[in-house]
């Protein structure tokens, strides 16, 4: 073979690789950055999750942790669960844990702060580790995580806004009490916005809030501190069930009877609430679904197949009240 055909023949066999190679890089590009090597046809099997919770600070967080831990033996996936322990550093730390383990292909996290996550993104994303936020978003950074499942806190806060509007209608002052969750998380960020914008329209003022860090002792040590100062309150919105859990022991240890001389609004709707509405002590719950699971599992596998998802899949939440005459009924057809 003369040494033209030669060089001919090496050209051509150079130009077939470049074109093989930019035909797959392509491919990859096209079925989105988190494709993996048995995509598209990935299947439960093939997910490795590392799931970051935030602690364990109640009736919907321990729900929460239950669909995770239920649905993945359902779906025959691997979990690998960290606890948190409600703490930051800890669940960073956990984070680049889950990055270091070459099992782990999906990291899923319920955000104990919508702030710091910065670097832990770019290591997750260097490391070709798909992220998905799960129940609490965080700012910014939408391009560094696939997805986020969960809920429209700011929404709820306007939902509990407007009942709250309802319920002191005609009422000469209406001045509310806030109980707030941890600071800085999305939910007592959105929840207290949505309240303000819903409340202040129909004349309520927030006159006292704080964090109650999502439990029934701060709830009722918080409210407990307010009412030795005044008992001039129309109404209290407990950010979570617990918190306000812990508002209704303390009005009633001061005399007052919750639900009536001071109306109550929580947000979450686990059982608990049910019992205090079944109660008379809790007038409304607006519902934050904590059975987020199968949703966050359907869009790892999705987007382990190389599908490029919506940035948010919102879950699916209504409102229940005291006075609702087949809240027994409902209350009894609940999973949590
Ligand atoms: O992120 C959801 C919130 O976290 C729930 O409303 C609260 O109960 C939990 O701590």
């Amino acid at each position: 073979m003369s040494i033209y055909k030669k060089i001919a023949f090496l050209f051509l066999i150079t130009m077939l690789v470049f074109i093989a190679a930019a035909c797959s890089s392509k491919a990859t590009e096209e079925e989105g950055a988190g494709a993996a090597s048995c995509a598209p046809n990935c299947t439960y099997e093939d997910l490795v999750v590392g799931f970051l919770q935030t602690g364990s600070e109640g009736g919907w967080r321990a729900a929460n942790t239950a669909s995770f831990k239920e649905t993945a033996e359902q779906l025959g996936l691997t979990l690998k669960f960290y606890d948190s322990q409600n703490d930051l550093a800890k669940q960073v730390a956990g984070f680049q844990q889950f990055i270091q383990d070459p099992e782990v292909n999906v990291i899923v996290m319920s955000p104990l702060e919508v702030t710091g996550w910065e670097q832990v993104l770019k290591d997750a994303q260097a490391a070709g580790k798909i992220v998905i936020l799960s129940d609490r978003r965080i700012d910014g950074f939408e391009d560094m995580y696939a997805t986020f499942v969960g809920a429209d806190f700011v929404e709820e806060g306007r939902k509990a806004g407007t009942e709250m509007c309802k319920m002191l209608e005609g009422s000469d002052s209406k001045n509310v009490w806030e109980l707030q969750g941890n600071v800085g998380s999305a939910p007592a960020i959105d929840r207290g916005t949505g309240f303000r914008e819903t409340a202040e329209e129909g004349g309520i003022v927030v006159t006292k809030t704080q964090t109650a860090n999502w439990s029934i002792s701060e709830g009722k040590q918080v409210t407990e501190a307010w009412l030795k100062e005044t008992k001039d309150v129309q109404g209290i919105f407990g950010q979570n069930d617990e918190m306000a859990f812990g508002a209704i022991e303390a009005l009633k240890e001061a005399g007052l009877v919750p639900a009536e001389d001071v109306k109550i609004i929580s947000v979450d709707a686990t059982s608990g609430a049910f019992q205090a509405m079944l109660d008379g002590t809790l007038n409304v719950t607006v519902e934050c679904n904590p059975l987020l699971a199968p949703q966050v599992y359907e869009a790892a596998l999705a987007v382990l197949n190389g599908e490029t998802l919506p940035k948010w899949i919102p879950s699916e939440e209504s409102v229940f009240y005291m006075d609702d005459p087949n809240l027994q009924s409902i209350a009894d057809g609940r999973k949590y």
